[in-house]
């Protein structure tokens, strides 16, 4: 089967990202990326290509080599739908916010809108591609509606989780670490379907990195990776309050521990939390599906390392507010950092956004300082937290565009992102311009704790 026309739908944080990359490497097949969202397809098409919606280092270039040629951004969602032979889903799946399942399940809302939409449109046989991250056994549902509401056309139903990390998606996307396909290996159609997109894949991943399963082992397979992986943030923040009690430290720990090749060193880094748009959202999912199956111990166990995460993000915020002399009303303070990581302006769920919070409910006042993320965006976080009005939060906290400015005359400065320019920024001058004492808490293990306690500072660092 040859694939010539790729429709992706969601031309989001995975869908611009992924489908760039496909159009790079697959420079023969259309690709066309489209969404609902009119103001994010008119960034992606924007003639000044560093104005494209996603910051992700690598990711302009990209688009700007292949825009126009086979990569195209549309809003005409059915003609692209028409056109293709193999469309991606990869719209938001985010955790439901009415309803059963209130706060766990996945909203499906988006994918099932996706599917009846296909089935509207489409004349021709589809591949029907999962990107998205989904709960497992959502491909029958999916099938059931392309099969009941179509036209008579035939569908074939893929899983292909995306395991980017942002910040490093386009890297991810050109080395990937695995490529997985799922799908009905019991049937011809079935295999012919993965076969045509192992093709795609392997026009530039390694055969052996590619691999196909049953569409439940590929579903299932992406929530237990994320899942995975926040346990070990999460392990490891246990740990680093334990050290903090005992005068171990949690970078020393997680080196001792990370070197036994069995254990591996990567995800063992302390944090004020992790953030981002997945890995609450979907281990509150697995939780979810395994209460629905009466697991109860299975749901116990992966929702601790929300318990813990949670936990992780307040005990920062409260130990701020302890050292400052139990209060820290009426104080400055500086954020550097609001995005959930570095190199990206994505702030979903993002550690800062929970600390703001809590440091406004004590009455502090907040100046922030991020270099990628916008003023619009940091008050959007915190006014959809509904803790106080918008006009409050506007009152309680600037958003500035120089680490200096945002230091000046503040008590305390809290790093949550861990920018690679935080590291470099002149830290006496930024002790100088603050009110003595100057207190420094370090979110993320990014600064050197001997030269910022000769400066003066009042060190706090995670885990130490
Ligand atoms: P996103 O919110 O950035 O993008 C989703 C896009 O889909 C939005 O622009 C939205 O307007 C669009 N959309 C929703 N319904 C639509 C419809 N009916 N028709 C057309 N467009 C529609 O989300 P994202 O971060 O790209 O995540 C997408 C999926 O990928 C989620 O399931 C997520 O769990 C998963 N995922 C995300 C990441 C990540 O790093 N962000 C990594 C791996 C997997
Ligand atoms: C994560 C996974 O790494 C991807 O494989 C997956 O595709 C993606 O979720 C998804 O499904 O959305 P992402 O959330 O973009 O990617 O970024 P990560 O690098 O995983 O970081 C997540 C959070 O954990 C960040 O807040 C980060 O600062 C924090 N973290 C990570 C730590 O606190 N310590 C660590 O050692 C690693």
């Amino acid at each position: 089967m040859k694939i010539k026309n790729i429709c992706c739908i969601g031309a989001g944080y995975v869908g611009g990202p992924t489908m760039a990359v496909i159009a790079q490497k697959c420079s023969k097949v259309k690709v066309t990326v489209v969404d609902i969202n009119e103001k994010r397809i008119k960034q992606w098409n924007d003639p000044d290509v560093q104005n494209i919606p996603i910051y992700e280092p690598g990711l302009s270039e990209i688009v700007e080599e292949t825009r126009g040629k086979n990569l195209f951004f549309s809003t005409d969602v059915d003609r692209a739908i028409d056109e293709a032979d193999m469309i991606f889903i990869s719209v938001n799946t985010p955790t439901k916010t009415y309803g059963i399942g209130k706060g766990m399940a996945a909203d499906l809302k988006y994918i099932e809108l996706c599917a009846r939409q296909i089935a509207a449109v489409a004349k021709n046989d589809k591949i029907v591609i999962e990107k998205s991250t989904l709960p497992v056994r959502t491909a029958a549902a999916l099938k059931n509606i392309l099969d009941n509401a179509g036209n008579g056309v035939k569908y074939q139903i893929l899983s292909n989780p995306e395991f980017l990390a942002e910040g490093t998606a386009v890297e991810d996307l050109r080395n990937p670490d695995r490529v997985l396909i799922g799908g009905d290996v019991e049937t011809e159609e079935g295999r012919e379907a993965m076969d045509a997109l192992v093709n795609i894949y392997a026009s530039w991943v390694p055969k052996e990195r590619i691999l196909t399963t049953n569409v439940w082992s590929s579903e299932l397979s992406k929530l237990t990776a994320n899942a995975f992986l926040a346990q070990r943030v999460s392990s490891i923040n246990a740990i680093s309050e334990l050290c903090e009690k005992t005068g171990a430290d949690v970078n020393e720990v997680s080196r001792a521990v990370g070197m036994d090749s069995r254990v591996g060193s990567k995800f063992l880094k302390a944090s004020v939390g992790f953030g981002g748009s997945c890995f609450q959202k979907d281990i509150l999912n697995l939780v979810y599906i395994a209460r629905t199956y009466n697991l109860q111990e299975v749901a116990d166990y992966w929702e601790q390392v929300i318990i813990m995460n949670d936990h992780q993000k307040r005990r920062f915020a409260a130990n701020m507010v302890q050292t400052m002399y139990n209060t820290v009303a009426g104080k400055k303070i500086a954020l550097l950092g609001w995005a959930f990581k570095k190199d990206t302006n994505d702030t979903r769920e993002s550690a800062a956004i929970y600390v703001a919070d809590y440091l406004l409910n004590e009455q502090a006042e907040i100046v922030v300082y991020d270099p990628k993320v916008t003023e619009e965006q940091i008050y959007s976080d915190l006014d959809y937290l509904g803790s106080r009005s918008g006009d409050a939060n506007r009152q309680a906290v600037t958003v500035v565009d120089s680490p200096y400015e945002a230091c000046e005359d503040a008590h305390a400065i809290a790093v949550l992102t861990e920018w690679n320019e935080f590291k470099e920024l002149d830290w006496q001058k930024l002790y100088d311009q603050m009110l003595k004492p100057a207190f420094l808490f370090d979110g993320r293990r990014l600064l050197e704790p001997k030269t910022k306690k000769e400066i003066g500072f009042e060190f706090y660092a995670i885990g130490n």
